[in-house]
């Protein structure tokens, strides 16, 4: 039997009722054991990757993206609108348009990835690039709403986390158990609070026994949550998380203190080593932000805070494909050779 979609699968512990789900099979990603690089990383202990770029739009935003618009359908609306550092419209435009709603998306010119750029038009939404950053998108976002009869779909809308939450009901379905720790980065801080109302509720129902520690990351030149305050300019080189303002700051919090679990940072440097060690160890290729869980299971393990023997989740939240350009600065060009088999030789050097 092909995979339903997620509120197909759980739809018992979705509030949607009976509704037809506006669905592009999204879900049932890969749990990805990673021993190689747990190994290249010091960590002992069994690691795991969720492979969320393995979504229909190549990023984790379709969970939240399917209950959103099909609650956005059910409530007959005609029109939806995001702001978005790239992925939440990449999955917005791709919903809306299965749905046929307008789709307006509002984004930081110049600061998003050409893969979920190029995702937004081919799917029709209407873009516009403002000069600002995410968190003025969002004011932008937020005002429209007050103004237009139109949907936000942003996570300020409750149906994005209630998707978002199944990706930890699939870690303990496929697991057993849940994990010990769970790793993820943080930008506008939904995915880590749906994580764990995902964990919480499994555990309330006696599904699992325990609950994991929430270890969220943000990049270092974007990081209110570490630093307590605002940042007026966030800037890294993982633009889904340059956020200075996150919407879920204090449920992020909660998340971490409940958890017994930490928000730390990550610097751009830690986080480029990290993208390329992951591709290059294990082949899967996850984008810059995806990699601040790598990177900071890398501080963790190094500061000695990971339990050794215990079972470690990081999340990885895009597709590498979404960010070509960055892939392709952070590493060496191809070695242009003429066609001809001694000069193939010769550069091969084997
Ligand atoms: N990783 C990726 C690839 C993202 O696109 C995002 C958020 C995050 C991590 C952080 O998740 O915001 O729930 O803490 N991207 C949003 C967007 C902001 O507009 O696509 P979060």
């Amino acid at each position: 039997m092909s995979w339903p979609g997620l509120i197909d699968y759980y739809r018992e512990r979705l509030p949607v009722r009976d509704l037809a789900a506006v669905t592009l099979h999204e879900g049932n990603t890969p749990l990805v054991e990673v021993p190689r690089l747990a190994a290249r990383l010091g960590v002992e202990a069994r690691v795991y990757v969720k492979y969320e770029g393995l979504n229909p739009t190549c990023s984790f935003k379709d969970r939240g993206m399917t209950m959103a618009i099909t609650m956005a359908v059910a409530e007959g609306a005609s029109a939806v609108i995001c702001a978005s550092t790239g992925n939440t419209s990449a999955s917005a435009a791709a919903y809306a348009a299965r749905a046929g709603l307008a789709c307006f998306v509002i984004i930081p010119d110049g600061n998003i990835a050409l893969g979920k750029l190029s995702q937004a038009v081919m799917h029709g939404a209407k873009v516009l690039a403002i000069q600002g950053n995410f968190d003025d998108a969002y004011r932008m976002v937020m005002g429209v709403a007050e103004r237009r009869r139109v949907t936000v779909v942003n996570s300020i809308n409750p149906y994005r986390l209630q998707g978002q939450k199944t990706a930890s009901f699939e870690i303990c379905d496929t697991l057993g158990r849940a994990p010990d720790y769970h790793v993820l980065p943080v930008g506008n801080a939904g995915n880590i609070t749906a994580y764990w109302m995902g964990y919480t509720e499994y555990f309330e129902s006696g599904v699992t026994a325990s609950k994991p520690r929430m270890m969220g990351f943000q990049a270092a030149g974007a990081a209110p949550i570490v630093l307590g305050h605002v940042v007026e300019n966030p800037e890294t080189i993982a633009t889904a998380i340059r956020i200075g303002n996150p919407v879920s700051w204090k449920k992020a919090e909660a998340a971490r203190d409940e958890s017994g679990g930490i928000i730390d940072m990550v610097t751009d440097a830690e986080i480029m080593e990290a993208y390329k060690l992951l591709a290059a160890s294990e082949g899967v290729f996850a984008e810059p932000a995806s990699a601040a869980s790598i990177a900071g299971l890398k501080k963790l393990t190094d500061a000695g805070r990971i339990e050794t023997g215990s079972t470690v989740v990081c999340t990885l939240t895009g597709h590498g494909l979404k960010d070509p350009n960055n892939a392709i600065k952070s590493c060496p060009e191809p070695v242009r050779v003429p066609a001809e088999l001694d000069r193939v030789l010769a550069v091969m050097g084997i």
